[in-house]
């Protein structure tokens, strides 16, 4: 049976055109973007889920008179499509513990920083202030700290001397679009999930994401929990 994903979005909308890709290609097996939801009329990323003819959604924060209404709304709307798995891409809401809960286990989220390295915004220009060597991307189970839930993978990208944070926000973002493709299809086939607050891998260990090459890229190693940790 096809998988289904809801993906939340905010703006510009590349990660879910790379998850849309990777079902399209069969890189992500099986599944198909039900609905874009998106908290703001002027998102970008909208068009783009349109002209793949899959349905969206605005649901604009500023409607609502608190944050627990709008996210008891969103909720709502995610679950009219009753999705395998609910799928943040650049969703730049807060979410209350209760909406947190509801899907724990369902919701991964992509960070632009090897967490729990910058959490928040501004990771960029927080990581070149820092004089890290290496920055990164995590794809992980949101839990109700925000960007604090386990990891699922990691992409490291080098930092450059001539780096400022635009340049070092497309080296990421590269990475970005090679991890969260991965992340979900080792979720959606039953090879990762989320027990007792930790990140469980069955064995065998899914090849694909052990390794990232990419030519734009010096490097890129993925980090990953060993087999059955
Ligand atoms: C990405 O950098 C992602 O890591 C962060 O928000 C950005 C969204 O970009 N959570 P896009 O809308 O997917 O292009």
């Amino acid at each position: 049976m096809t998988k289904k994903l809801v993906l939340l979005i905010s703006g510009r909308g590349s990660n879910l055109q790379s998850i849309l890709r990777a079902c399209q290609s069969g890189q992500v097996p099986d599944t198909a973007i039900v609905c874009v939801i998106s908290n703001r009329a002027d998102a970008p990323g909208l068009a783009l889920a349109k002209q793949a003819g899959i349905p969206t959604q605005v649901m604009d924060h500023r409607n609502y008179p608190s944050r627990a209404d709008f996210d008891a709304a969103l909720r709502q709307g995610i679950d009219a499509h009753a999705p395998d798995l609910v799928v943040l891409a650049g969703f730049m809401r807060r979410l209350t513990v209760s909406f947190v809960t509801h899907y724990l286990g369902r919701l991964v989220n992509i960070h632009p920083s090897l967490l729990p390295a910058f959490p928040g915004l501004h990771t960029h220009a927080r990581a070149l202030e820092q004089g890290v060597c290496w920055h990164g991307a995590t794809v992980h189970f949101v839990t109700p700290e925000l960007d604090a839930g386990p990891s699922i993978v990691q992409a490291a990208v080098p930092v450059h001397p001539d780096d400022d944070p635009a340049r070092l926000a497309e080296r990421v973002l590269d990475a970005e679009h090679q991890i969260y493709p991965q992340a979900l299809a080792a979720i959606l086939s039953g090879h990762c999930r989320l027990e007792a607050g930790r990140v469980h891998w069955s064995t065998p260990f899914p090849a694909a994401a052990e390794t990232v090459v990419h030519p734009q890229l010096t490097s890129v190693t993925m980090q990953t929990p060993s087999p059955g940790a």
